[in-house]
């Protein structure tokens, strides 16, 4: 018989990207290799996202165009995981019965059982004790890898989908984050990034900084990054450990949200706007050098034009290397799904336009800086646009095309800039 077939469509975060490289990898272990294309496999697996309407809209509409291969091909099997599929469960069986499995993330282990099944099923149960299990994982060999430290989380943002897609927050033993480490290392993998939703609130046998020492002391490994970072929780200790372990790279994504004191207060944040510039001020002064992005919700419910103005001002007052912004999407089942006064989507929309333009701006004030500096950038392979150049992330996480002969995936290389672009910056190496 010949091998069978899965391919998988991802939606959403790291942590579900990373999610997928885990599905990736039970489903090898249990034989099954991995194809390109939907037409081309046996199973198809869409591991879906939630955390905004746009992105459940997509998901169905993809979901509705394999219906016709699935009538052409009745014995390809369907899968749906991900955080639609932890919070919808049975009811996607009801929206499309072509589907065959159900599973949320906190059971990727249970897709073996699943799978040898004659009829549909479904695991979307939470059970933390046992979803934490090590899982295997494929993973792209670009040298890079995502580990998993936390799950879950428990701060209840009044906006946030997460805590009742992704369960309560727990942390793995060390023990097991830093043996992974260490495989990954001997598999020839030079960076890691942590990840977890608070992934500073990391707490298990050690706290955050301390398991940042263990990891800066394993050798082969050349560069340590974590995301996503919760304000509240970033602490002198942290700031002094990225400040002097030397492998922990020079950047940290810290969610602002908003500018407006108000809006934050809305939202349940657990930090005032002046606490929050003065951490920023901390990083900055102990850490050279270091690159800071955030991301911003804009059209919160009630949110005026002064607190948009905050906003505003936040983001030139701090001047981030860059953001993500996002509409204000009511995802059913949180606080501020049903506040008072949500904001027209036009609304959202002219602010978001401006957000966007004041950052632009200053994300390209900031490259400038970098014009004839020299980067250290880890080879990520060919680029996307131009495969005679190289692509690959300095270490403060800016994205680096360069021409570089006889360089591979995986090596850590000087590279000079010679122009910047918004986006990114291109050099040569050295
Ligand atoms: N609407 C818009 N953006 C959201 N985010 C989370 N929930 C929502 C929502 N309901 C954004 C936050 C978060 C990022 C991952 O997604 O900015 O930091
Ligand atoms: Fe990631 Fe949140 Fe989307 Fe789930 S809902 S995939 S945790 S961003």
């Amino acid at each position: 018989m010949s091998q069978k077939k899965f391919h998988i469509v991802t939606f959403g975060c790291q942590m579900n990207v990373h999610d997928s490289q885990k599905i990736s990898g039970v489903l090898t272990r249990e034989g099954y290799s991995h194809a390109e294309n939907a037409k081309d496999s046996d199973l198809i697996i869409f591991n879906t996202c939630s955390i905004r309407q746009k992105a459940e809209q997509k998901f169905f509409s993809d979901l509705g165009r394999i219906k016709s291969l699935k009538r052409k091909r009745p014995d390809l099997k369907i899968a749906v995981a991900g955080c639609i599929a932890q919070q919808m469960g049975e009811r996607i069986f009801r929206r499309a019965p072509y589907v065959d499995f159900v599973f949320g993330p906190q059971n990727i282990h249970r897709i073996t059982d699943l799978i040898q099944r004659k009829s549909s099923g479904i695991a979307n149960d939470d059970n933390p004790e046992i979803a934490d299990t090590d899982l295997p994982v494929l993973r792209e060999k670009k040298g890079r890898a995502w580990v998993s430290i936390m799950y879950g989380c428990d701060n209840f943002c009044s906006y946030c989908i997460v805590p009742y897609t992704r369960g309560k927050e727990r942390s793995r033993p060390s023990g097991n984050i830093l043996e992974e480490i260490k495989g990954l290392s001997r598999e020839g993998f030079k960076e890691v990034t942590l990840l977890g939703q608070n992934v500073n609130s990391y707490r298990s046998d050690i706290n955050f900084a301390v398991l940042l020492k263990e990891i800066n002391s394993i050798s082969g490994i050349e560069r340590i990054r974590f995301v996503t970072s919760h304000p509240r929780d970033l602490c002198e200790e942290l700031i002094s450990a990225i400040s002097i372990l030397d492998k922990v790279c020079e950047h940290i994504h810290l969610p602002l949200q908003s500018g407006s004191e108000r809006i934050l207060g809305l939202m349940n944040r657990g930090y005032t706007y002046d606490e929050y510039r003065k951490k920023v001020d901390s990083l900055r002064k102990s850490i050279q050098g270091i690159s800071m992005t955030t991301d911003i919700i804009t059209g919160f419910p009630g949110e005026t034009e002064d607190d948009h103005k905050m906003t505003i001002k936040a983001l030139e007052d701090i001047e981030f290397d860059g953001i993500f912004s996002f509409k204000f999407s009511p995802r059913p089942g949180t606080k501020a799904a049903t506040m008072g006064c949500q904001v027209d989507d036009n609304v959202k929309s002219a602010r978001l336009t401006e957000i966007l333009r004041v950052q632009d701006s200053i994300t390209l004030k900031l490259n400038k800086r970098l014009e004839n500096s020299i980067q250290e950038v880890l080879v990520e392979g060919p680029g996307d646009a131009d495969k005679d150049m190289l692509t690959g992330r300095s270490r403060s996480n800016k994205i680096v095309n360069f021409k570089g002969e006889g360089l591979s995936r995986g090596e850590v290389v000087d590279v000079k800039i010679l122009r910047v672009r918004k986006h990114s910056l291109d050099g040569e190496a050295l």
